[in-house]
């Protein structure tokens, strides 16, 4: 807590690092105004007062106060105290509603989630048993931020011959989640003077607020029937796109598009971080490589054991450039949100012993069995419905004609009991041009699949 002498107490958490005292403090003022801990229009301390509590120099609290002045953080008047900008875009960009807040539903068709009755508990521990019985003491310290060498070795494997990534042990960052590792490269890009940032234009608000927590500008780019359009770029400095199946729309970025994003990436330096969250479940076709292998220094590769297994590991894992390796880990560093030891060596464990192989495959059938019962019953019972992102992933979206459609199925379909996604809720934009639904089939439990299909059905009718 600082409290200045002008009287206005701030509490920004700050951990000022000594080397980049004027970014630290930037960064703890972005997060606190991200977080809502710094209400929009509150003042803060003038710079002076500021400077002294902090023991740092004035000129480096007005020149971090006059960035974010710049970057539409804070407002500042003459005459008149440095203060917290209304935020509307940052409000609209607020986390998507988490599913325990929803007034919860018996029955649950949305997308986000595999089956959590199906994670391997007996082979998760037998892995954790074998893992812990052989780690040598070294590993059960802080660790590196990188993470453990033998979960990066494991991964730097298992993601060259199952999804073709070009991954090296030594650009492998284990994180805690997608999520974790998309702040830390956010975080980084923006320190290396990323301003800007597509995204598609249908996603995570979460991510998106992710992204101008850091303090970049997030521009949605069109999405159509061969995923992100690549054709609004000028000033961006990074794109995130989910390429082998576009969350939530579900199609797949086309080998065009591919190689357009790659090739302006290479052109002008930027970077397009891969969200590849559910690249394992590919049901009619070869998997689809990832778009990394096309550019490994141009792209961040980004997986996570959220769908593969359970969200609840807060295990994820980057596949770095080069040149955002250090800048990367330096931001691990200041974060200490580096997911468990344990955790780690039995990820490594259940990899290297080919049960990781064995439980994708496992599910992999379910899925698709599912999906199958999903697209029959949609033909049978909705015939006039469009779908799309049924040959991949753990979701599927249907079109409707407007917003109108779409609140309408959603709530016939609350009041049976069954909770289901809407595109709108995805849209980086007020008005969306494509209205619709998400279905999530993974999500529910192996007896309740078959009555959330039919309140589905009936909910569409
Ligand atoms: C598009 C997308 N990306 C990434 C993730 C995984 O995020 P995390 O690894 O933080 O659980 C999800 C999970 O819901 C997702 O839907």
């Amino acid at each position: 807590m600082v409290q200045s002498r002008a009287n206005i107490s701030l509490d920004l958490h700050l951990k000022l690092d000594p080397r980049r005292v004027r970014e630290s403090l930037e960064r703890a003022l972005r997060g606190g105004v991200a977080d809502g801990r710094l209400a929009p229009g509150s003042a803060l301390p003038p710079s002076r007062a500021l400077a002294a509590d902090l023991g740092i120099d004035r000129t480096t609290v007005t020149e971090a106060y006059a960035q974010l002045v710049a970057e539409g953080w804070l407002v500042a008047r003459q005459g008149s105290a440095t203060r917290v900008a209304p935020r509307p875009s940052l409000a609209r960009a607020a986390p998507a509603e988490r599913p325990e807040q929803v007034a919860s539903c018996r029955y649950d068709l949305r997308a986000g989630f595999p089956d959590l009755t199906s994670f391997p508990r007996q082979e998760w521990l037998s892995a954790a048993r074998a893992a812990l019985a052989d780690a040598p003491a070294e590993t059960l310290g802080y660790g590196p931020p990188a993470g453990l060498s033998a979960l990066r070795e494991a991964l730097a494997g298992y993601l060259g011959r199952a999804r073709g990534v070009h991954a090296r042990p030594d650009r492998v960052v284990v994180c805690a989640g997608f999520t974790a590792g998309l702040g830390l490269v956010a975080t980084a890009l923006r320190e290396r003077g990323v301003r800007s940032i597509g995204v598609e234009q249908f996603g995570h608000a979460s991510h998106r607020a992710i992204l101008e927590a850091a303090g970049l500008k997030v521009v949605p780019l069109d999405v159509d029937d061969e995923g992100a359009v690549p054709d609004h770029l000028t000033g961006l400095g990074a794109v995130l796109l989910t390429p082998a199946h576009q969350f939530p729309l579900g199609v797949a970025l086309s080998a065009r598009r591919r190689a357009a994003f790659t090739a302006w990436a290479a052109r002008t330096g930027a970077i397009v971080i891969e969200d590849d969250y559910d690249g394992e479940f590919r049901y009619d076709r070869r998997a689809l490589g990832a778009v990394q292998a096309l550019s490994p220094d141009q792209v961040v590769y980004a997986g996570t054991a959220s769908k593969t297994l359970t969200p609840g590991l807060r295990l994820g894992w980057l596949v770095l450039p080069e040149r955002l390796v250090t800048p990367v880990l330096d931001r691990q560093l200041d974060g200490h949100a580096q997911p468990a030891a344990i955790e780690q060596l039995t990820l490594a464990e259940f990899i290297d012993s080919g049960r990781y192989d064995r439980h994708i495959r496992r599910t992999r059938l379910v899925y698709r069995r599912r999906r199958d019962r999903l697209v029959t019953g949609l033909a049978r019972r909705a015939p006039q419905l469009r779908v799309s992102g049924m040959s991949a992933g753990l979701h599927a979206s249907v079109s409707l004609p407007n917003a109108a459609a779409e609140d309408a199925v959603v709530e016939r379909a609350r009041s049976r009991d069954l909770a289901i996604g809407s595109l709108g809720s995805f849209s980086a934009v007020d008005t969306p041009t494509r209205h619709g639904l998400v279905i999530g089939y993974a999500t529910p439990p192996p007896h309740a699949y078959t009555t959330a299909l039919a309140r589905l059905f009936a909910a569409l009718r």
